[in-house]
């Protein structure tokens, strides 16, 4: 068997939406494995404290991912710290919560930039470098709202509905070039996001309940799925959506 099957050390990992929640536990944990990690998101005070406390190579780039058209640029920026990277993870995202009677353009479209369209059109910047190396990583982050339907949660379904194929085109786009693309979808996991979730108790039990183990998410359930997904464990998988959500979708 080869050795360090799940090792992503000197590998160069990009991940949006470090500033804060799973993004920002994701960054930490790939750094002290090894990784080079550029955090990305609009927070440069939130990004530097997360610097200041990573163990390992780490460097930022504050940047407002709904700015579409910056994307190309942004993704030299991203490149600048420690080379071309490896491995995207798009961590970013957006729940404006707003049922669909009340549901504003503005909130639709920033939900779709934000979850969607950034995701693919930052991938796409970085993809020429991934194929030139002839190999990279793409992690996306999809939902249970990928396939379920929550209160209040059209924008945001529709946007994670849409990661869901998003990332199996993605797939059948770039896999040949020694591209993976997959996602993770999580449970509930306690964060800036989920917030509204957690602040109730009789909520965050109920959603506890629905899984089949019995309790929502730690960020450290989420470290072997995204090494499995960064490394050449995962070399055969590509297109998937892989449910880190305790059992939530299966019952
Ligand atoms: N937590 C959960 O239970 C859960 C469940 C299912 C799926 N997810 C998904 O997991 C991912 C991470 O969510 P989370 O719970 O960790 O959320 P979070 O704590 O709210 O973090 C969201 C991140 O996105 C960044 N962001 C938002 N708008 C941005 C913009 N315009 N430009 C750049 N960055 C932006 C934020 O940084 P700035 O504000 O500094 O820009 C922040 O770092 C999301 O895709 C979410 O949909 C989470």
């Amino acid at each position: 068997m080869q050795k360090n099957l799940f090792s992503v050390e000197g590998k160069t990992i990009c991940v949006t939406g470090a500033s804060s929640g799973i993004g920002r536990a994701v960054s930490t944990m790939l750094c002290e494995a090894g990784a080079n990690v550029i955090a990305v998101a609009r927070r440069a005070d939130a990004l530097q404290q997360w610097k200041d406390e990573a163990v390992g190579n780490a460097e930022i780039v504050a940047a407002d991912l709904s700015d579409i058209d910056t994307l190309p640029d942004l993704a030299l920026d991203i490149c600048k710290p420690f080379g071309p990277v490896d491995v995207l993870i798009n961590a970013a995202g957006l729940n404006t919560r707003q049922h669909a009677d009340a549901v504003t353009f503005e909130g639709w479209r920033n939900t779709l930039d934000i979850n969607l369209n950034a995701p693919f059109f930052l991938a796409q910047s970085l993809v020429p470098m991934m194929k030139e190396k002839g190999w990279g990583r793409i992690i996306n982050f999809g939902s249970l709202q990928s396939r379920r339907a929550f209160a209040n949660g059209i924008a945001y379904g529709a946007s994670k509905g849409g990661v869901d194929q998003l990332t199996r085109a993605m797939a059948e786009a770039w896999s040949k070039d020694g591209i993976t693309a997959n996602a993770l979808a999580p449970g509930f996991f306690p964060t800036e996001l989920t917030a509204p979730v957690f602040g109730d108790s009789e909520l965050a039990d109920k959603n506890a309940n629905q899984t089949c183990i019995g309790r929502n998410g730690t960020m450290d359930d989420l470290t072997g799925p995204v090494l499995f997904l960064c490394s050449d464990a995962s070399n055969y998988v590509t297109g998937q959506m892989l449910y880190v959500d305790g059992g939530f979708t299966a019952k």
